[in-house]
């Protein structure tokens, strides 16, 4: 245990706050939030700055500068009304920051720089409860409620697991990540304790877990995990986690019970994968690399990444069905979007051997037969274990000029499928090192090594 609790407060001396560093946060926040108030009575707004999330409740990453300022309006407002006014306020405000760009998820909000600190003002209803919620930001301010005062004395053990999470990959519920949010890794302590007792509790999870700290006893959905929200019993904080990211959390937990080191805590950056590795790579591997590369839609992460799998999704499933073996799959996004397939082969024969009816199903026999009597094939009709068979050519034997031909009939999400009525490559293998930004690099090397 020793080794553990060394470990432990080496990491809390690395990522807990300083005193100074709270006060400059807490510094900020507060000439925000008054300024927020100020404009709201000059136009005569019932408005409210509040802080919100881990910097209003000391739970954040040292050195890591993101503040959450939520601005409150009457819940009675109409929508477009908080809409308008809330980023006509957030604009005002960030008229003194560095910079600052509208962004829209389910909601719009200002994503503004502010002394080097990242700031979040969100317009949001200040709903009675967070089951009266007109928006999925308005549950924010209960969430900060029901912690605030339940983790008073265990904020190093969220510090720690939320580190832990980072150090392994699989922290952040953003739909890029599909990981565990700041407030599950809250409710995780709070439920259990300490860090080191998530851990060995984690040891023991099944897919399909629950968690209902209020004992609300709400019905289930059939997520990997669900984690009951204590302030809106019909919502699964976990929504968002995928099984793999869970399953990934189960074994560094145990890993770590076993064999405690402090390069969890610490995130794995991959090198950046060269020219010369990679055609190493693709030699000894053997299989056939397919890209697809168009711009990156200007959107955010979490509107584009569900267009980037759902690309990925389809055109996975498009090259199966032309029998085309998909062995690995991701995507990429930086100034160029990119899907890579790794394919067990890129080419196949320019034969397929196509199934017909049983001889016993008369009707559908005489259809079959005279079709391909007359059509173009490389054998006869012939009979296999009592059907019908015949080898005609393949309609695609060459996955680009399948993907090239077929792609804009896929199912796509709006901006990507934008993005590739306009413009987008098909890349085979060495093409794929046309592109040397060094995050693609680092995914390329992470795609072969996981
Ligand atoms: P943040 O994503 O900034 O998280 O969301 P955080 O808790 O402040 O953690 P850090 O920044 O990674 O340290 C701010 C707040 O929005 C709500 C939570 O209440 C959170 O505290 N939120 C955010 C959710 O409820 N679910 C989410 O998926 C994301
Ligand atoms: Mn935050
Ligand atoms: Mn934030």
């Amino acid at each position: 245990m020793t080794g553990i609790e060394e470990i432990c407060q080496t990491v809390i001396s690395r990522i807990k706050p300083t005193d100074e560093e709270r006060s400059k946060l807490v510094d900020l926040a507060e000439r925000i939030i008054r300024k927020i108030d100020s404009l709201g009575s000059d136009r005569g707004l019932d408005i409210k700055g509040i802080l919100v999330g881990s910097s209003a409740r000391g739970t954040w990453i040292s050195g890591q500068h993101d503040l959450d300022i939520f601005i409150m309006f009457l819940p009675h407002m109409d929508r477009e009304h908080l809409e308008e006014k809330g980023l006509e306020i957030a604009k005002a405000v960030s008229l003194d920051a560095e910079s600052f760009e509208e962004r829209y998820a389910e909601h719009p909000y200002i994503h503004a720089v502010f002394e080097g600190y990242e700031v979040d003002l969100v317009p949001a209803f200040s709903v009675a409860s967070a089951s009266q919620i007109k928006s999925a930001v308005d549950r924010t301010p209960f969430h900060n409620s029901y912690v605030t005062f339940r983790i008073k004395g265990i904020e190093d053990e969220i510090l720690l697991l939320k580190q832990f999470m980072k150090g392994i990959g699989v922290y952040g519920s953003e739909l890029k990540t599909h990981g565990f949010s700041g407030y599950l890794v809250e409710l995780l302590v709070i439920h259990y304790g300490s860090f080191v007792k998530t851990l060995v509790a984690a040891c023991s999870w099944k897919k399909g877990e629950v968690i209902d700290i209020e004992v609300h006893g709400t019905v289930v959905h059939d997520d990997p995990m669900t984690m009951i929200d204590p302030t809106d019993p019909a919502r699964n904080v976990a929504a968002a986690l995928s099984i793999d990211n869970m399953c990934v959390f189960i074994d560094r937990a145990c890993g770590f019970m076993e064999n405690p080191s402090e390069s969890y805590f610490i995130p794995a950056v991959p090198d950046v994968l060269d020219d010369s590795d990679f055609k190493t790579i693709i030699n000894e591997r053997g299989t056939s690399l397919v890209g697809i590369v168009f711009n990156t839609p200007d959107v955010v992460e979490d509107v584009l990444y569900p267009q980037m799998h759902k690309l990925e999704d389809s055109v996975c499933s498009m090259l199966e069905r032309y029998d085309f073996r998909v062995y690995n799959s991701g995507v990429w996004a930086g100034d160029k979007a990119v899907v890579l397939l790794e394919l067990e082969s890129s080419r196949l024969p320019a034969v397929r051997k196509h199934d017909g009816p049983f001889v016993s199903n008369t009707s559908h026999a005489k259809k079959f037969k005279s079709k391909y009597d007359e059509s173009d094939t490389f054998s006869n009709v012939y009979i296999k274990n009592g059907k019908y068979m015949v080898e005609i050519p393949r309609k695609y034997a060459d996955a680009k000029k399948l993907i090239e031909s077929e792609l804009t009939n896929c199912s796509l999400g709006k901006h990507v499928g934008v993005s590739i009525g306009q413009e987008y490559s098909v890349l085979e293998n060495t093409d794929m090192l046309g592109l040397t930004d060094d995050d693609y690099r680092r995914f390329l090397r992470r795609f072969f090594e996981k």
